[in-house]
């Protein structure tokens, strides 16, 4: 198989890749502003991007942190507040990144409860607070949609959460909010009334910028000591920074992209559905997780592997008869089902 022709829907990219201002934005760099640091500092500000990012979500420049994507501001708010033997609460079906930076630091995780519902899974809020109340953390990590559940806390239900959870640190992994839900007023508020509360968002997702490997958290008051561990002397990536902007002033490009994305998504929600033995969730985020007869894994992953279709084929407990899907292009994802298909007929299923 030639490796050019392979497709990945194995990790959450978009496949629809950056607008086209981002390319003409790369096209267009000046040399000076590789040679050179940034200026910006001089105007008290981090950067031209966390200024911008400022401006549009109504927050302080001071509240917008950069990093090189949400895995390093995770990272960065793991390793600044958490210390041996120091409690972590962590969603018990979640990017396996989180339990790797715990265990860098030597954390002790505690899981509170994803569940399984008739279409959906979905967090149990009130075993969540419980296991808060009872472990009593350092930090908790909240995902929204969740990788790989794909579920999502409703604002009402994430006010909840925040208000019982009002002294400790919360972090908020927003990575793939923007797919289905393009409204950003709640963030303003939430730093607002929650000052403990660090929000982590990446461009790496809904604007297609995963190769680029930028990300910012928005963070409340209280977060001064996060803030100076995070500081960045030099500047930051001023390539990431112009192309990050360019995808900011892009709105209609990406819009589109997710419009087309949601169709898809409701496709494979159904067409997955209609398989006897398969079962797919509701999902809020560019991808699905789809439950699938356990005899058939090691063979369907095979035929799709020897075709150059690779898509997530899940291994941790309670998840390892499943697989996950990211939402590719329309093309893409019409040859996935068509896969699936041959396969299942191919072996009288
Ligand atoms: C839940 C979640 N958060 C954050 C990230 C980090 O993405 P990035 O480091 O590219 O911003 C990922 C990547 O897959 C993810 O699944």
């Amino acid at each position: 198989m030639d490796k050019q022709n392979i497709i990945y829907l194995d990790r959450n990219e978009n496949k629809y890749g950056p607008s086209p201002a981002c390319l003409k934005e790369l096209i267009n760099f000046e040399t000076v502003e590789l040679s050179d640091y940034s200026r910006d500092f001089m105007r008290g500000i981090k950067s031209c991007l966390s200024e911008k990012l400022a401006a549009k979500y109504g927050v302080g420049e001071k509240n917008v942190i950069l990093g090189y994507g949400g895995e390093d501001l995770l990272k960065q708010a793991v390793h600044c507040y958490i210390h041996k033997g120091d409690k972590i609460m962590i969603p018990s079906y979640s990017w396996w990144y989180y339990k790797k930076i715990a265990d860098e630091v030597e954390g002790i995780k505690v899981e509170y409860p994803i569940k399984e519902g008739k279409d959906t899974f979905y967090y149990d809020i009130d075993g969540m607070c419980k296991v808060y109340q009872t472990s009593k953390p350092k930090l908790v990590l909240i995902s929204s949609p969740n990788n790989p559940t794909g579920n999502r806390l409703e604002i009402a239900q994430l006010r909840q959460v925040l208000e019982i959870m009002k002294d400790t640190v919360v972090v908020l992994d927003e990575a793939y909010s923007l797919f289905f839900n393009g409204d950003n007023t709640h963030l303003k508020d939430l730093i607002n009334k929650f000052p403990n509360l660090l929000i982590i968002r990446t461009f790496s997702k809904y604007h297609a910028l995963a190769g680029l490997r930028i990300g910012f958290a928005l963070i409340g008051e209280n977060h001064v000591r996060f803030s100076l561990f995070s500081a960045r002397y030099l500047g930051f990536n001023s390539i990431s920074e112009r192309v990050a902007i360019a995808a900011l002033n892009s709105e209609e490009y990406y819009r589109e992209v997710s419009k087309k994305m949601a169709t898809d998504m409701e496709m494979f929600y159904n067409e997955f559905n209609n398989i006897p033995g398969f079962k797919a969730y509701r999902s809020f985020a560019n991808f699905i997780l789809v439950k699938i007869p356990s005899e058939i894994k090691s063979d369907l992953k095979n035929f799709l592997t020897n075709r150059g279709m690779i898509i997530k084929f899940m291994e941790e407990d309670g998840l390892n008869n499943h697989i996950r899907i990211t939402i590719g292009t329309r093309d893409q994802n019409c040859l996935l089902i068509d896969l699936i298909k041959t396969f299942l007929k191919k072996n009288n299923l």
